[in-house]
C-alpha cells in the first residue's frame, strides 16, 4: 500500500497553506523549504538542493541520516519484534543495558526510554526517592526538556506563561569564560569563586531538602558554554557536602561527540546518574538513564516507579546497539576529535578574518561560533547572526543559531561524526562566503 505523501511531490503553495491551516506552531520559525529526503551529511529539498546538515538534525544524527546499518536494523527488527508489554524484556533491551552499563564503574544499571525530557524526568524522580528530598538545582542557561520536572530545571527559555515550576527549583549561573562574572587579576574566569558564591545563595534559599544538581557538560541551548576542567570535581564536592546527587545530562555530548564516549570522562568525575538521549538513537527516539547499583537498589527498595508505554521497547534498543557498533567499528570517537579539530581550526581562522566573530568554543564536534557587534563590548549581534544563517542556507548549509537575546547570537555547529574532511571543508567555505555576504 502506498500513501498519498509517498506518491506526490507537494505543490509548494498547497504545502504552506496546509501548514498555516493545520500545523500547530511549537516554537521555531519553520524553514521555508520542503525537505523530502536525507542521506549522510545532507538533507534534500523538493528542488533537489543538497543542504549540508551541520546540526545533525536536532543535534542527534551522529551517524548522519539514514545510515545503511540503521536502515537495515529498523527493517529487520520491525518485522520481528516491534513493541511489547512494559513488563516484558527482550534480548536487545538487556544487551543494550549491558553494553551501556559496562562502560564506567559506578554506572551499571540502565533504564531505556524514548526522549531526553523523559530520561531527565526519570533521573530526577530517582534522585528524589533515593534522597527523600525534592529540591533540584540547575544552570540558569540549561535545557533539560519540556516535561514537568525537566521543564522546571530548564532555564534558558520556555519558562514564562506556564504557571508554577516545581517547588524547590533553583538556578545558578554557568561559568562563562567569554563573559566571566568573577575574574582573577588577569581578567580570566574565576569559576571557583563564582561556584562558591552560587552555592551560598542556594543554601540560603534551600529548606534543607536538596536532592540533586542537573547539568549539561557543555550547555548547548545556552550557547555552547563548556564547563572548564576542574569544575565537575568542584561541583561534585558541593553536591556531596550537601548529600545531593549529581545528574549529568549528556543528550548532546554523549556517544562520542566531544571526543570521549561521555564528556565527563575528560574530567575523570563520574556522576551519580547519567542521562543519554538524542545521540544514543542517532536520530531515532531512544534515551537512557544510567546509575549505580547502590542507587538503583535503594530506589527499588523504596518502590521506584517509572512506567511508560515505550519503556524497554525492543526496536529502539536494537537501533541503540547498532549505533554503538558503528561508533566502535568506524572509530567515530577519534573521528570526532580529529574532525572537530579541523573544524575548530577553520572557524578560528575565520575569526581572524571577520571582526564580528567574537568567539569560537566547544570541543570535538560540538562547537559554538558567537556573533558580536564588536569585540570590545562583546554585545551579541542577533541581526548579523540571522543574516549569516540565511546566507549559509541559501548556499546549502544548515546551521542552528541560538538567538534568544539573553543567550547571545551563537551558532551551534554539530555535524555528524561520519562527516568527511571534504564535507567539513565545504561547510567552512560556505560559512566564509556567508560571512562575506552578510558583511556587505
Ligand atoms: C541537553 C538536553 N537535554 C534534554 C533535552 C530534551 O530532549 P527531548 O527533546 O528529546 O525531550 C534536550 C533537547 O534539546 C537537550 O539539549
Amino acid at each position: 500500500m502506498t500513501t498519498a505523501f509517498e506518491t506526490t511531490t507537494p505543490d509548494a503553495s498547497d504545502f504552506w497553506s496546509d501548514v498555516d491551516a493545520h500545523v500547530l506552531r511549537y516554537g521555531p520559525t519553520f524553514e521555508r523549504r520542503v525537505i523530502t529526503r536525507a542521506e549522510g551529511s545532507y538533507v534534500y529539498d523538493t528542488d533537489g538542493q543538497a543542504i549540508l546538515d551541520f546540526t545533525s538534525g536536532q543535534m542527534s544524527a551522529v551517524l548522519g541520516h539514514s545510515h545503511p546499518a540503521i536502515v537495515e536494523t529498523v527493517r529487520r527488527e520491525i518485522g520481528r519484534l516491534d513493541h511489547l508489554f512494559s513488563g516484558m524484556l527482550s534480548p536487545a533491551v538487556v544487551e543494550l543495558s549491558k553494553r551501556l552499563g559496562s562502560i564506567e564503574a559506578g554506572l551499571e544499571k540502565v533504564l531505556l526510554l524514548s526522549t531526553g525530557g523523559e530520561s531527565n524526568e526519570a533521573a530526577i524522580r530517582l534522585a528524589k526517592i533515593v534522597t527523600g528530598r525534592h529540591e533540584i538545582v540547575a544552570f540558569s542557561k540549561s535545557w533539560h526538556g519540556m516535561t514537568g520536572a525537566a521543564a522546571s530545571a530548564t532555564y534558558s527559555a520556555a519558562r514564562r506563561g506556564y504557571g508554577p515550576a516545581g517547588v524547590g527549583s533553583f538556578a545558578i549561573p554557568a561559568p562563562n569564560a567569554y563573559r566571566p562574572r568573577f575574574t582573577h587579576g588577569d581578567g580570566s574566569l574565576d569559576w571557583q569563586t563564582e561556584l562558591d558564591d552560587a552555592f551560598d545563595l542556594v543554601d540560603s534559599q534551600s529548606t534543607g531538602s536538596l536532592a540533586a544538581f542537573i547539568a549539561e557538560p557543555i550547555l548547548s541551548s545556552g550557547g555552547i558554554i563548556e564547563l572548564p576542567e576542574g569544575y565537575f570535581a568542584a561541583l561534585k564536592r558541593k553536591c556531596e557536602e550537601r548529600g545531593m546527587l549529581l545528574i549529568l545530562d549528556e543528550a548532546q555530548t554523549g556517544i562520542g561527540r566531544t571526543g570521549h564516549m561521555f564528556a565527563f570522562q575528560r574530567d575523570g568525575v563520574t556522576p551519580d546518574i547519567l542521562t543519554l538521549s538524542k545521540t544514543l538513537g542517532a536520530g531515532l527516539p531512544l534515551s537512557a538513564v544510567v546509575t549505580s547499583r547502590k542507587i538503583e537498589e535503594t530506589a527499588h527498595e523504596r518502590g521506584f516507579v517509572f512506567l511508560t508505554t515505550h519503556v524497554s521497547d525492543p526496536l529502539p534498543a536494537a537501533v541503540g546497539l547498532t549505533v554503538l557498533d558503528i561508533i566502535e567499528r568506524d572509530g567515530l570517537i577519534d573521528r570526532a576529535r580529529t574532525t572537530g579539530a579541523r573544524l575548530k581550526t577553520g572557524l578560528q581562522s575565520l575569526r581572524q578574518r571577520f571582526d564580528f566573530i567574537g568567539d569560537v568554543r566547544g570541543r570535538g564536534l560540538l562547537l559554538g561560533l558567537e556573533i558580536v557587534a564588536d569585540r570590545a563590548s562583546r554585545t551579541p549581534d542577533l541581526a548579523m547572526g540571522d543574516r549569516i544563517g540565511e546566507a549559509a542556507m541559501a548556499r546549502g548549509l544548515s546551521m542552528n543559531i541560538v538567538k534568544l537575546p539573553a543567550m547571545g547570537a551563537v551558532f551551534r555547529i554539530a555535524p555528524p561524526l561520519t562527516a568527511t574532511d571534504a564535507e567539513i571543508d565545504q561547510g567552512l567555505a560556505i560559512i566564509a562566503d556567508a560571512c562575506e555576504a552578510a558583511r556587505r
